[in-house]
C-alpha cells in the first residue's frame, strides 16, 4: 500500500478498518478538553467501558450474598480463575489446562524459577537479554543467589552488536551453544520493553531445548501483542501481565502457561498452597496435597476475583476480534507511523532513528537526534501521551484495539509544530 501523510488518506483506511468501531469500547482520558492520542498501550492499557459491569457484579454479588457469593455469584468466585484460562491459552497458543491466571508478574515468575530452574553444580547458569527489564534481573540474582550462587557467574547476559541497537538471532544461537552444558535456563523478555525487538522465540527454544536447558519467557509485551504459539515452540514456561496490551488495569493479575509435560510430573518441586490441590477435595482440609492435574497446581491462594473481572472483561474482547485480526491492523498502523515519521523527519530536517527492527510487534522505539526532553513534553502537554526512556527514546505503541489511522496523522502534525 502507498501512504500518504493527508487527513483524507488517514479517515479513508479508519473506514475500512474492522476494528474501528472497538476504538469506541474504550475510555480516552482528555488533554485540553480533547481525546488524547494514546501511546502507552505498551506501559497500560486503555480502560474498556464494559469493565465496569464486570466489577459491579462482584460488588453486587457481595452485597448480596456475602460469603455464599463464593458458590451462588452469578460467577461462582471459588472457581472464577477458570473462566480466563480458555480464552488466554489462545492470546498465547496453548491448550487450556496449559495456562493459568494469578499473582502478579515478577511473583509468578519467581514461583515458576522455584520450579524450573534446578541448578546443579555443573549445570546453573541462565542467559537473559543484558539490560533486562529490572524487574527480570532483580529476579534472576536473588534466585540465584537463594542457590548460594554467585550472579556474576551463574548470569550471562546477551550483548547486542556494538553501535547496534538490536540483538542478532545469530549471536543469541550461539551464545547459548557456547554455554552449552551448563546452560540450566534461558529467560528472556519475548518482546523486549526498550526497543520492542521481538525475539525468534521458537528458533531460541529450538536450540536452548537441544542443549538441554529449560526455556521461560516473559512475556509483559509480548501477549496480546504478537503471536504466540508456546506449545507448539515447546516452550517450557511462560508469564505475562495483563495490564499492558490486555487492557485489565492498573498491577493487576499475571498470566502463567506450563507445558502439558510438566503438569503430571511429581518430581517437580513447586510452592504449594490450597488452591492448586483438588478441588473435589479441597473442602475436606485434608492435610496432604493433591496438585490439580493442570496449570492450577502452581495456585497458592483463592483467587482475587476483583482483579480477575476486569482480565475477563478485556479477555472476552479478544475472544470477539481474535490475535489475527488484532496483529493485521497492528502492522499496518504500525508501518503507517513510521511513514508519518519518515515524513516529517524530511519536512522538518529531523532524524528520528527508529531503533526497532523489523522484527516488532506494536511498538517503535525512536531516538530524537539532537531532540532532546522538551519535544517529550511538548508532545504530552499537547495531547500525545509517550513515554520517555533515557538518554533521549520515546517508545510509540499504537494498540490496534484503540489507536486510529487518523491519530497517527495528528500525531504528525503536532510532532512537526514540536520540532524546534
Ligand atoms: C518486561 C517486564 N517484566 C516484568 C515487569 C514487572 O511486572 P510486575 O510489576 O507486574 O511484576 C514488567 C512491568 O512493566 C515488564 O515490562
Amino acid at each position: 500500500m502507498i501512504f500518504q501523510n493527508s487527513l483524507e488518506f488517514a479517515q479513508q483506511l479508519d473506514a475500512v478498518d474492522p476494528l474501528a468501531k472497538y476504538r469506541n469500547e474504550f475510555y480516552f482520558p482528555k488533554v485540553n478538553g480533547k481525546e488524547v492520542i494514546y501511546f502507552t498501550g505498551n506501559s497500560l492499557g486503555l480502560q474498556p467501558k464494559r469493565t465496569q459491569s464486570y466489577i459491579d457484579e462482584i460488588m453486587s454479588d457481595w452485597k448480596e450474598l456475602a460469603v455464599e457469593g463464593h458458590f451462588h455469584a452469578k460467577k461462582s468466585w471459588w472457581d472464577y480463575h477458570e473462566l480466563l484460562a480458555a480464552p488466554m491459552a489462545k492470546v498465547v497458543g496453548a491448550k487450556t489446562q496449559e495456562v493459568t491466571v494469578m499473582n502478579t508478574l515478577t511473583v509468578n515468575l519467581h514461583l515458576l524459577m522455584v520450579s524450573f530452574y534446578r541448578p546443579t553444580p555443573k549445570r546453573f547458569k541462565i542467559i537473559c537479554e543484558e539490560k533486562a527489564f529490572p524487574s527480570d534481573q532483580y529476579l534472576m540474582n536473588s534466585q540465584v543467589k537463594f542457590h548460594g550462587l554467585d550472579p556474576d557467574n551463574a548470569i550471562v547476559t546477551l550483548k547486542k552488536r556494538v553501535g547496534e541497537h538490536f540483538w542478532r538471532t545469530e549471536d543469541v544461537l550461539e551464545k547459548i551453544k557456547e554455554v552449552g552444558e551448563e546452560l540450566a535456563l534461558v529467560l528472556i523478555g519475548g518482546v523486549n520493553y526498550y526497543n520492542g525487538q521481538v525475539f525468534q522465540m521458537q528458533q531460541i527454544t529450538k536450540v536452548a531445548k537441544e542443549q538441554g536447558a529449560m526455556v521461560g519467557w516473559d512475556l509483559a509485551h509480548g501477549a496480546g501483542n504478537v503471536a504466540l504459539n508456546l506449545h507448539e515452540w515447546g516452550v517450557d514456561f511462560a508469564a505475562w501481565c495483563s495490564y499492558k496490551y490486555m487492557n485489565s488495569g492498573p498491577g493487576n493479575a499475571s498470566g502463567v502457561f506450563i507445558h502439558e509435560q510438566y503438569l503430571d510430573r511429581k518430581d517437580i518441586p513447586r510452592l504449594e498452597g490450597w488452591w492448586g490441590t483438588k478441588k473435589e477435595t479441597r473442602f475436606l482440609m485434608e492435610p496432604e496435597f493433591q496438585p490439580m492435574e493442570n496449570a492450577d497446581a502452581w495456585q497458592i491462594s483463592n483467587p482475587p476475583v476483583l482483579s480477575l473481572a476486569p482480565y475477563l472483561a478485556s479477555l472476552e474482547m479478544f475472544e470477539e476480534v481474535g490475535m489475527d485480526a488484532l496483529i493485521k491492523k497492528r502492522d499496518t498502523i504500525v508501518r503507517y507511523l513510521e511513514f508519518i515519521l519518515q515524513e516529517i523527519g524530511k519536512e522538518t530536517n529531523a532524524t528520528f532513528q527508529i531503533i526497532t527492527p523489523k522484527e516488532r510487534g506494536c511498538q517503535l522505539s525512536v531516538l530524537l537526534h539532537g531532540q532532546g526532553k522538551e519535544l517529550f513534553k511538548y508532545l504530552m502537554d499537547n495531547g500525545v501521551i509517550v513515554d520517555w526512556r533515557e538518554p533521549n527514546v520515546i517508545r510509540l505503541a499504537p494498540a490496534p484495539f484503540y489507536c486510529s489511522y487518523v491519530d497517527m496523522f495528528h500525531f504528525g502534525q503536532i510532532l512537526k509544530s514540536g520540532i524546534k
